[in-house]
């Protein structure tokens, strides 16, 4: 890999992940990776294209042809367009995390994203979020974190912030997602959702956000990138 510095953070949904990530890419100025949109794009082009997530051969061919474009919105938003139509708002739903998450233990849909995650390893620097970022995608990056947090305390975290959409949701659904999802994510064959040996693992459960930034950015200090 090239001098391009990167800083991973992986871990489930809902534990902090794009928070984090967000700050740290303004903070240092550096490019922001959202992987998971990506596979999320991907599910949603299938629904597009009528092809079912269920038929890994058909979804790894619209992963090797994505159409897709990330812009930064000016309300600093990264709003996402697949075949020039907007699709940012349909990819954020619940339907849209369990295609993004059944489509992405198909390894071909995997091995096809993998280079176009790679180019966003531009000059001045990378925050690179996901799940393999730091086991598979970057595995040479400097930094690594592994953000998490209990389940219980996900669901809830994702509950307030549907309720202030004012979307109708119930949290033990939410809850029951949130353990089907972990499951798959974690035990599929390829790049399931584990800490990298060199990654700094943080429970977010008890701790503020801003506290989990302050202490983010105590490693990135250490490391001398600010
Ligand atoms: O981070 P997210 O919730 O937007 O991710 C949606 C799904 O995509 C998640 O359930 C698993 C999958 N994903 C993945 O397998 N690898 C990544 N690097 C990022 C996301």
């Amino acid at each position: 890999m090239t001098s391009v510095p990167v800083i991973t953070v992986d871990g489930p949904s809902g534990a902090g992940k794009g928070t984090i990530s967000h700050l740290l890419a303004e903070r240092l100025g550096w490019h922001l990776l959202d992987s998971g949109a990506l596979y999320r794009v991907t599910g949603q082009a299938c629904v597009i294209e009528g092809v079912s997530w269920g038929d890994p051969a058909a979804v790894a061919d619209i992963a090797r042809h994505l159409d897709v474009v990330f812009t930064l919105a000016e309300n600093g938003e990264i709003r996402v367009a697949y075949k020039g139509v907007d699709v940012s708002a349909e990819i954020r739903t619940e339907e849209g995390g369990r295609g993004a998450s059944t489509v992405a233990a198909i390894p071909a849909v995997r091995e096809a994203l993998l280079a176009r995650q790679r180019d966003f390893m531009q000059p001045p620097g990378l925050v690179a979020d996901g799940r393999d970022m730091g086991t598979v995608v970057f595995r040479d990056a400097p930094l690594k974190f592994f953000l998490t947090a209990s389940a219980s305390e996900r669901a809830e975290r994702r509950y307030k912030q549907l309720i202030a959409k004012g979307e109708s949701v119930s949290l033990p659904r939410l809850l029951a997602d949130i353990q089907e999802r972990d499951e798959r994510d974690s035990n599929r064959s390829v790049s399931p959702l584990v800490p990298a040996e060199d990654a700094i693992v943080i429970d977010s459960s008890a701790t503020p956000i801003t506290e989990v930034f302050e202490r983010v950015m105590l490693e990135v200090k250490k490391k001398g990138f600010i």
